[in-house]
């Protein structure tokens, strides 16, 4: 990666009467950023930023979020214009190379992808050793991190040519592993993949056809597969890009670095929302208990919040939720899907809460997760599936800002310092002494 930013004021920091001067630089829209790498070796202090609220961890040309416009830029095409006209393979080669491929280069990419669908036979020996019971999740994280047993000739991340395969398996094998995760889950043999279809009807295809009947994926249902894996595809630096960046800050082998992501993607706050949304929604079970639980999720004693509404960075509605409610309504149109309890009450959820006060001075809008696992649900996911279809998508974003950071040479192993607050120095006490 070319380094892009550029010094264009600085800022000064007073401690003990002494003036530091730090130097801010700018990108290319979006805040700009105080330097603080020198601050410890020239004052002898840190920084401190639990949750990293007001941390730049790199600098990246990969995607851009605007949450007071919302606003989300891959490769600084908006989002809705690639819901709407790309496909989840042009959108990965878009955010791995940073350019729209030709005709040509889409065409390569495809192929390549396309070759590399299929798994290992020996990693299904793998599979049969976990429980029949497991959560597909837990069987992603674990086989994702086993693909370095089985592709260990390829893990040079000094080489580029061998970076690229490792990016292309992931792409191209995560549907694989995630379809049969679920078929492993609900006891149904293996489909292998289908080359002669695309990303996601092949995806689909693994996830519902069964040797005993014919499966014709329909093409809208595939389409809304297609918009929801773009959607999901890159978030900037959130928990798991941040966990994978940092796994991969010490030199570790990708497989290893995307296995960390799928870890931190799995919870509730992060990528478990989909699923939690959806639980909340059948929970609340009918339009005229929502007041009570919108009263529950403001008050500060009970610890229940609107799941599906808030984001650390979004202050105005998700782009991405907007192009996920036109998405459920064309799905549960296709379906026959004429009366959904829970998109009536997300529907009238989503009015109540963007009316009250509570959320509107906190500016707690719907987020991407508030509409998919509607959806996902009606495309015949279970639960279990909806963050495994996150990660799915999400091996895009990972992968493109893995390699942007291996390409970045201003970047050092990630080691954040801590504000130590417990005992100090002190002597052994035998335990007789005790
Ligand atoms: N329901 C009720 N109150 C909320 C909610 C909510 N969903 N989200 C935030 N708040 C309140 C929170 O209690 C706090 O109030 P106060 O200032 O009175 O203490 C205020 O809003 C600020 O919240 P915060 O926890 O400081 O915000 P955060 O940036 O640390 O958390 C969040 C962001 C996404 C974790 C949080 O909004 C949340 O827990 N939302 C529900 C879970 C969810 O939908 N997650 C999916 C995120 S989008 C997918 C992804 O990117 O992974």
């Amino acid at each position: 990666m070319e380094n892009k930013i550029k010094q264009t004021n600085t800022a000064q920091l007073i401690i003990d009467g002494k003036t530091y001067e730090l130097p801010i630089y700018s990108g290319s829209i979006g805040p700009s950023a105080i330097d603080v790498r020198a601050l410890h070796k020239h004052t002898g202090h840190f920084t401190f930023d639990i949750g990293y609220t007001s941390t730049c961890s790199t600098e990246s040309q990969i995607t851009f979020i605007d949450g007071d416009k919302g606003q989300l830029l891959y490769r600084g095409y908006p989002i809705e214009q690639l819901a709407e006209h790309s496909t989840f393979l042009e959108t990965s080669y878009l955010l791995i190379h940073g350019e729209l491929p030709t005709k040509a280069q889409s065409e390569k990419f495809t192929k390549t992808i396309t070759n590399h669908t299929m798994l290992h036979e020996q990693i299904e020996t793998f599979f049969n050793g976990f429980r029949r019971d497991a959560h597909p999740m837990a069987m992603v994280c674990g086989t994702i991190g086993a693909l370095s047993a089985f592709y260990h000739d390829n893990l040079d991340i000094e080489d580029n040519a061998q970076r690229d395969i490792s990016m292309h398996r992931l792409i191209a094998k995560m549907p694989t592993i995630a379809a049969r995760a679920y078929k492993y889950s609900i006891g149904q043999p293996t489909i292998y993949p289908d080359n002669s279809l695309s990303y996601s009807e092949n995806f689909l295809k693994m996830c519902f056809a069964v040797p005993a009947e014919d499966y014709v994926v329909n093409p809208i249902i595939a389409d809304a597969m297609d918009k929801i894996f773009i959607l999901h595809a890159d978030h900037e630096q959130n928990a798991s890009t941040s966990t994978v960046r940092l796994a991969g800050s010490s030199g570790a082998n990708p497989f290893a670095c995307i296995a960390a992501g799928v870890a931190c993607l799995w919870g509730p706050s992060h990528g478990g929302a989909n699923e939690a949304c959806l639980n909340m929604l059948k929970e609340i079970g009918t339009v005229d208990r929502i007041p009570e639980f919108v009263a529950r999720a403001k008050d500060s004693n009970d610890p229940f919040r609107l799941m599906g509404f808030g984001h650390r960075v979004y202050k105005n509605y998700d782009p991405r939720a907007k192009v996920m409610q036109k998405t459920t309504h064309a799905v549960l149109k296709e379906l026959g899907i004429k009366d959904s309890p829970v998109l009536d009450i997300a529907m009238e959820l989503e009015k109540i809460a963007l009316n009250d006060p509570y959320f509107v001075e906190r500016k707690l809008y719907p987020n991407v997760d508030f509409y998919s696992g509607i959806v996902l649900s009606a495309l015949g996911f279970p639960t279990s599936m909806f963050t495994v279809l996150f990660a799915l998508a999400r091996t895009v974003g990972w992968v493109s800002q893995w390699n942007e950071m291996l390409e970045d040479n201003t970047q050092r192993i990630g080691r954040p310092r801590q504000l130590y607050t417990g005992a100090t120095e002190r002597n052994y006490i035998s335990i007789n002494k005790r």
